[in-house]
């Protein structure tokens, strides 16, 4: 069966400066439209809040859409979460809206320093309109993980949070929801107000709240202290301002997520720090970032080292703070606002040596000012150590885990997932590795390219402490670093014959249930070598286990964007391979009009993967922006090793070769030029029908694959999505 059409329209940007602004404190706002969401952000000297309002179009899935208010703050990673219901019953009659009025076009800030508490008050207010009468069925305030875990885990709500929020009458006409944290100090709080019209009421009753159709006059805030964002000014480098005016939609995101303490990943979902998200952006956008004290570049890597794993040298890859951090604490037992830093994954360890070495390489007079910074002002664990202490932890952490596979080259010696997860890189959702667990990006590129790093940082003075333990680092990573290179690969490479390929691909056509346009089996015996369809499987099973796992994917891009391979015959195979998968359209390859896919079950003959790898999951035939610039510039520059003579790789040489890596990356670009209004967003799905082709369709938009609980809803914007910032199509490859 087909899905019906959802349509996006991803545009309508406005940026404006509030007019009834003051001086001394201007608001920057952004309206980004991705219907059935608005989003609003807003920031000014006191506050930084995006607001996003969900009310159901025709078109959508009204089990899945309904009309919902979200309000999120980066500080605390905050937030506050209303859905409502049409009181008659019928879902899709409810229309909400922010509309402008004299409060604010849409949105002004909240800036109250006249309460009990010593933070003041902060927040946004405007006015919403109901088309018809409504009821308030869930409000959820305090943390946007608690938001979340409503969101996407199975509807959990927590009793403790929940029956926190107090319902009551404010100021005669009103209603105010409002919850005390558990931190016993901070306040929530959303009020609704009758707006210049005297008679629509509220009513309360039982906790619960209706409104009669009309506008309200609504605020939301919290006493909470704010973090410092980096103007746009602040985030770009000198010689990239322009960007300001050129980009302004692009450059006012950015500057949303980017605070002197962190770089916050996405919104709403993720504004909080990540941090494989903020480091694969900053790798990506390193041309066009601020470097320097007080930098986004230090921003970054400042956030890194100080959330380490002072123990075992881990990256942190999210923090709990906030509401939730207390929330977490109290169910151990504990009373206490400490943040947590959780470790679950692999890949990101290996990013931070990779961006230090580009970043002091470039600017090695901030070695020491960096490093010497005092740990424990966010993560108290790690007080007493510098952040050159806890880079060092992280580096013996990556030679200690990398020696064995270079002592001997075998499966069990590989990089695996952690025993207790069942995710550990980007395709971090349950599926996103097919239950792989030694995937292919942290073996093939990753380790190999830390390696490098840790070799190259080990010979800049400051980096590392001189001791017996770092002595020869600079030597043995290098060595160490070429094994992995070059000998991983062929655990991961397979080929199928394009007689075989082509019969999976048919059966591909008769079970997945949301594409039944052509198959283009074609462009198999062309775009393949000698008869062979060779890939790269996404993950091996286990060391038990050790089958390959084959679905084609972007995650060769890591290679090609960290690694210049010097052994031409590999670079030469997989060069091609994934010029290949990138140049083959869907379900053949990767390609479709609306973006490369990050995986494709397509080729496997496997039934499993072809029921989970669909158009709604996560991680399965759909598209992320940042993968796309990964793979264009991964592409970009292993084209321009072909523009020096004298170190050319051998498939310069090689027509075949040569031509399929640049038709693959005109291809892509042709794709990415055509969808340019999609890409500042964080993924994106789409539907096909025989009368229309294909449609780009919002991911939370489509029901969820079997077994998963919640479509997952992308962020309208996403800090590796404006990576575009500083990755653009080199017209000397065309
Ligand atoms: C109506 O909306 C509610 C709340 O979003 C949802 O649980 C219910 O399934 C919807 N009903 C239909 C018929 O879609
Ligand atoms: C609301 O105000 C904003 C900013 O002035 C403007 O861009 C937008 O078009 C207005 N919206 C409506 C519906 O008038
Ligand atoms: C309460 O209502 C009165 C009269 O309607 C109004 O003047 C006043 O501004 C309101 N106060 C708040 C805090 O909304
Ligand atoms: C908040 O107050 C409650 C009740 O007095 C107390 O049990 C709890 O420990 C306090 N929480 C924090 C984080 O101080
Ligand atoms: C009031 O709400 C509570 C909890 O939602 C419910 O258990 C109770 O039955 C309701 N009382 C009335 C009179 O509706
Ligand atoms: C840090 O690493 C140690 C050793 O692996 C582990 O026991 C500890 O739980 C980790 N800390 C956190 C906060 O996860
Ligand atoms: C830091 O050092 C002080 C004084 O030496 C000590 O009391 C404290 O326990 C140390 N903190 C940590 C986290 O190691
Ligand atoms: C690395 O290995 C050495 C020697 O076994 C050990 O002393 C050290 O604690 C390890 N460090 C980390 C961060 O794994
Ligand atoms: C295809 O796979 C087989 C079996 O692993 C291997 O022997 C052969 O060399 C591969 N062929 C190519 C062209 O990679
Ligand atoms: C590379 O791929 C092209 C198709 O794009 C194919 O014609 C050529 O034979 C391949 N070359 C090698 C060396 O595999
Ligand atoms: C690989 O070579 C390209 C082109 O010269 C260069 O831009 C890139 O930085 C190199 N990458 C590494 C990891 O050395
Ligand atoms: C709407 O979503 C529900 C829940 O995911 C799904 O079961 C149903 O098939 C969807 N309806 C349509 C028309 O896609």
């Amino acid at each position: 069966m087909m899905l019906s059409y959802v349509t996006l329209l991803l545009g309508a940007v406005s940026l404006g400066y509030a007019s009834d602004s003051n001086e001394s404190c201007p608001a920057i706002t952004q309206h980004l439209s991705d219907p059935p969401y608005e989003n609003y952000f807003y920031s000014d000297c006191h506050v930084d809040a995006q607001s996003v309002i969900t009310s159901p179009l025709p078109s959508s899935n009204l089990t899945i859409i309904g009309p919902r208010l979200i309000v999120a703050w980066p500080a605390g990673n905050s937030g506050l979460c209303t859905f409502f219901k049409p009181q008659n019953g019928k879902n899709g009659t409810l229309g909400m809206e922010l509309v402008n009025s004299t409060l604010g076009e849409p949105l002004r800030g909240i800036y109250d320093t006249q309460g009990s508490s010593d933070v003041p008050n902060v927040g946004v207010e405007g006015v919403i309109s109901f088309n018809t009468s409504t009821e308030l069925t869930i409000a959820i305030l305090g943390s946007i993980r608690n938001i979340r875990d409503f969101t996407e885990g199975p509807s959990i709500l927590e009793p403790i949070i929940q029956d926190a929020t107090k319902v009551t009458k404010f100021n005669k006409t009103g209603v105010q929801f409002s919850r005390l944290w558990l931190d016993n100090i901070t306040t929530t709080t959303l009020t609704l107000i009758p707006w210049e019209n005297p008679d629509i009421e509220i009513e309360i009753n039982n906790g619960t709240a209706s409104f009669g159709a009309g506008f309200y006059h609504f605020s939301a805030s919290l006493n909470y202290p704010q973090l410092k964002q980096l103007a746009p000014g602040q985030v770009l480098d000198r010689d990239a301002q322009a960007l300001i005016k050129e980009k302004p939609s692009q450059t006012s995101s950015l500057s949303f997520f980017s605070y002197t303490e962190k770089l916050l990943a996405g919104g709403w979902r993720f504004l909080t720090y990540f941090g494989r998200d903020s480091m694969i952006s900053a790798l990506l956008l390193e041309p066009v970032l601020s470097t320097g004290n007080g930098s986004a570049m230090e921003a970054v890597i400042g956030a890194v080292l100080e959330r380490m794993n002072r123990t075992d040298g881990s990256v942190c890859h999210e923090e709990t703070i906030g509401d939730y951090a207390t929330f977490l604490n109290l169910k151990n037992n504990i009373s206490s606002t400490a943040a947590g830093f959780t470790y679950p994954m692999i890949d990101t360890d290996y990013f931070l040596p990779v961006l230090m070495a580009r970043y002091f390489d470039a600017s090695p007079k901030r070695i020491n000012p960096l490093l010497n910074v005092k740990a424990g002002s966010v993560d108290s664990e790690n007080k007493n150590l510098t952040w050159g202490d806890l880079s060092y932890i992280g580096a013996q952490k990556i030679m200690n885990m990398t020696k064995a596979f270079a002592d001997e080259e075998t499966v069990e010696n590989l990089m695996r997932l952690k025993e207790s997860e069942v995710v550990g890189q980007w395709r971090d959702s349950t599926y996103g590795l097919a239950n792989g667990r030694i995937p292919f990006d942290v073996n093939c590129a990753l380790v190999p390219a830390a390696l490098y790093s840790i070799s190259k940082l080990a010979e800049m003075p400051g980096v590392y402490p001189n001791n017996s333990i770092t002595q020869d680092w600079a030597a043995v990573a290098a060595e160490r670093a070429k094994i992995w290179e070059d000998k991983t690969l062929s655990f991961f490479q397979y080929n199928v014959t394009v007689d075989e390929a082509e019969s999976r691909l048919q059966e591909y056509m008769d079970k997945n249930t949301f594409y039944d346009g052509p198959t283009h089996a074609d462009t198999l015996a062309n775009y393949s070598s000698s008869g062979k369809v060779i890939d790269y499987a996404l993950a091996i099973n286990s060391s038990d286990s050790p089958e390959k796992i084959p679905i084609m994917h972007t995650d060769t891009a890591f290679r090609l964007f960290l690694l210049n391979s010097t052994n031409d015959d590999q670079l030469t195979t997989f060069i091609n391979a994934t010029a290949n998968t990138i140049i083959r359209p869907f379900p053949a390859g990767l390609a479709t009009p609306v973006g490369a896919v990050v995986a494709n079950p397509a080729l496997s003959g496997e039934n499993v993967l072809i029921a989970n790898f669909t158009n709604s999951a996560y991680h399965g035939t759909v598209v992320w922006s940042w993968q796309l610039a990964l793979m264009a510039k991964g592409l970009e520059r292993q084209l321009e090793r072909c523009t020096k003579p004298n170190s050319a790789p051998a498939f310069c040489s090689d027509k075949g070769v040569y031509g399929a890596v640049k038709k693959a990356y005109n291809i892509l670009w042709d794709i990415i030029d055509d969808n340019t209004s999609l890409l500042q967003s964080e993924v994106w799905s789409w539907t096909y029908s025989g009368n229309a082709g294909y449609k780009m369709a919002p991911l939370g938009a489509l029901p969820p694959p079997p077994g998963v609980s919640g479509g997952t809803e992308s962020n309208v914007r996403q800090l590796w999505s404006l990576t575009f910032l500083s990755v653009a199509r080199n017209t000397d490859y065309k």
